[in-house]
């Protein structure tokens, strides 16, 4: 299955909502969303892109003038506007979209935002208002490391950790931003039931097909039995968040 069927599969059922995940963390820096919400103005616009099922933008939707969220994944959007309804909120609208086409009016946004989704530096400039913030959240080639070696196979697990960083710093200097910032961080998690890191894994591309190959639940049994500790089964979040200025 490529990576936007799986996630118009995972968009229809879930969205993209994990808040009953119990799993503990140590050594996250920032909350992404939470940056984004200390950068905006009750007069400003937002676009949000790859909003999933819209769960974190919400969030912050009160403190903006207009929210814009966008994904191509049609099931995602239907749990996104489903998720709207259910807020009150009459400032948002979720459209069917992709982050290489933004089918906006130039320079309409006053602030970007893009978690754990592509984005194409490109686009962004040409909707993004001049003097305009762009902030991406990114997860990084080293994310999950143990689970990725145990299964022999993962998102990203053949590529040098670095490299989409490196790749979209280039692009968006190439689009025209400048004053760019950079932040990492590499926390760890402890999942804290069995059924918490096998929902991850059902519900995110980590292991792609996780579930699908025979060997499958012989590895998580032994990973699992590997990798628990008293504060849970233990493996790694790495992540990178870019802020960029037009
Ligand atoms: C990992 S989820 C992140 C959801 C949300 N940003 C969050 O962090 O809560 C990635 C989302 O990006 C969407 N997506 C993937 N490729 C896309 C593209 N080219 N344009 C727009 N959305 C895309 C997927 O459908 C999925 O909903």
């Amino acid at each position: 299955m490529n990576e936007i069927d799986f996630y118009d599969k995972v968009g229809k059922v879930n969205g993209w909502n994990f808040s009953e995940l119990k799993c503990e963390s140590e050594g996250v820096t920032w909350n992404f969303y939470e940056e984004v919400q200390a950068r905006c103005n009750h007069s400003d616009i937002l676009l949000d892109i790859g909003t999933g099922g819209g769960e974190n933008a919400l969030k912050i939707a009160s403190s903006l003038c207009l929210l814009i969220g966008i994904d191509l994944s049609r099931g995602m959007v239907e749990t996104a506007k489903s998720n709207l309804n259910h807020s009150g909120l009459s400032n948002v609208r979720f459209l069917q979209m992709s982050s290489e086409n933004l089918q906006f009016p130039a320079e309409f946004f006053d602030l970007v935002s893009n978690q754990h989704a592509p984005f194409n530096p490109k686009e962004v400039a040409n909707v993004l208002k001049k003097g305009g913030t762009f902030l991406t959240q990114q997860v990084s080639e080293g994310d999950k490391l143990n689970v990725k070696k145990a299964f022999g196979r993962g998102q990203s697990f053949a590529e040098k950790d670095g490299t989409l960083k490196e790749r979209y710093i280039q692009e968006l200097k190439d689009a025209g931003f400048s004053d760019i910032q950079v932040h990492d961080y590499d926390a760890i998690e402890y999942y804290q039931r069995p059924e918490d890191l096998i929902f991850l894994l059902q519900h995110t591309p980590i292991i792609p097909n996780f579930g699908q190959e025979r060997s499958d639940l012989h590895i998580l049994n032994n990973f699992i039995e590997t990798n628990q500790t008293e504060k849970g089964i233990c493996t790694n979040a790495k992540r990178f968040m870019i802020a960029a200025h037009l």
